[in-house]
């Protein structure tokens, strides 16, 4: 049976962050039941799409997922598996922030089938937390992770940043020596400095500094080495985990398998088809209640948009590309096609070809873009 993810977007947090442009509301207390109650009827509207099929990843994310009642989180799962087919094997996730996961809410997390949390820390100086608008300490992301090993939930990921305002290369080593003891993945972002974020307007008006690109370059690799030494294979450009701890629901998505995205800004692609929801709060509230789409954005997806897709996103995981499976489902031989190409790759050692999977290699990693766009077809 075929299987797909399922993702759910919660858009609400506490305070923005400086830096960060994802779709998420602030002080919106008020409007998160309606919300929920919105997410419920399109979830059970949608059914009709994983007929036949089977759900083996959800994905709560946000905003912060863990600023709303854990209740809801628990409706949430509840109302998915009495709609689809959610296999028993399932991974469910949920991205959590320190300052909002309490035990209560852990308790009713794992009852509702949670299985892998998501914990934002960033970076482990208070300071550097403090200048790009965290609202939580180093003490809160102990505490959290302490109460996930408490209930056993033992599949935890750390997201960690670099390139933030005032970081050094000892801050990255010293967070990310935490994040190791601590959790079994680890999801390594280099800062996005995005236009209209407080952050951005701060660095042009010359009131904060970030540190060079090639600083950061330097860094990146060192926290590579670092991370590999101690046993996480990266098995996409960001993502590091110990063996059996990847991210299933990231790694299918790369894996070009379906999803099915709910709420505000969700995207999905199902059965050659992308779409995305309004980014806007109220109005996917009132759609939903009037029974009208929330979809703002649908692309039928082209034989050639898949083949091409399917290499991007290939080329971004460790394993690579299967040759033979792009043979078999586009009629395209990649080797044979982008043959000169290869070579000259493979010369500079920034691609390998072995076992049938074509994959880019850790020195070609800092150059993924443009290796890339020379491998995608003319
Ligand atoms: C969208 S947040 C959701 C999870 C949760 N709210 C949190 O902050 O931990 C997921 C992750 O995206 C990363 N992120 C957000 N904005 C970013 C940016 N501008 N550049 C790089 N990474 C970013 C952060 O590491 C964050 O943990
Ligand atoms: S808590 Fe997460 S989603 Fe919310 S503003 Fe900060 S980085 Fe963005």
């Amino acid at each position: 049976m075929e299987k797909f993810g399922i993702y759910v977007h919660i858009p609400f947090c506490v305070k923005k962050c400086k830096y960060c442009d994802f779709i998420s509301y602030t002080n919106c207390q008020n409007i998160v039941s309606d919300y929920i109650n919105a997410l419920l009827m399109e979830i059970k509207e949608n059914a009709k799409y994983g007929q036949d099929k089977a759900v083996d990843t959800i994905y709560i994310g946000g905003g912060t997922p863990s600023y709303i009642d854990a209740k809801w989180i628990a409706t949430l799962l509840s109302t998915i598996m009495e709609n689809y087919l959610v296999l028993p094997t399932c991974e469910i996730s949920i991205e959590c922030n320190p300052n909002s996961l309490t035990e209560e809410k852990i308790q009713i997390y794992k009852t509702a089938g949670v299985n892998r949390i998501s914990i934002g820390l960033q970076a482990k100086q208070n300071s550097i937390l403090k200048k790009i608008g965290r609202v939580h300490t180093l003490q809160q992301y102990i505490d959290a992770v302490k109460l996930c090993q408490k209930y056993k939930i033992l599949s935890i990921n750390t997201d960690v940043m670099f390139g933030l305002p005032t970081q050094k290369k000892k801050h990255i080593l010293s967070t990310l020596a935490l994040a190791t003891k601590y959790s079994k993945h680890i999801s390594m972002y280099s800062l996005i400095l995005e236009p209209d974020t407080p952050l951005y307007k701060e660095v042009m008006q010359g009131k904060t500094s970030l540190p060079k690109e090639d600083q950061v370059v330097e860094w990146y690799e060192k926290a590579v080495k670092y991370l590999q030494k101690k046993g996480y294979i990266q098995y996409e450009v960001s993502n590091f985990a110990l063996k059996g701890y990847e991210c299933l629901h990231n790694l299918h998505c790369w894996q070009y398998q379906d999803y099915l995205g709910f709420g505000v800004s969700a995207s999905s692609k199902m059965n050659g088809v992308r779409f995305t929801r309004t980014k806007h709060l109220e109005e996917y509230i009132t759609l939903v209640h009037h029974q009208e789409s929330t979809i703002i954005q649908k692309e039928v997806l082209t034989k050639v948009d898949q083949l091409e897709e399917k290499i991007m996103l290939g080329l971004r995981t460790a394993n690579g590309i299967d040759v033979q499976d792009i043979k078999e489902s586009f009629g395209y031989d990649l080797v044979k096609e982008k043959n000169e190409v290869i070579k000259a790759l493979v010369q500079k050692k920034f691609v390998i070809l072995e076992n049938g999977f074509l994959k880019i290699s850790s020195k070609g990693w800092y150059v993924m873009n443009t290796i890339i766009v020379d491998l995608l077809p003319n």
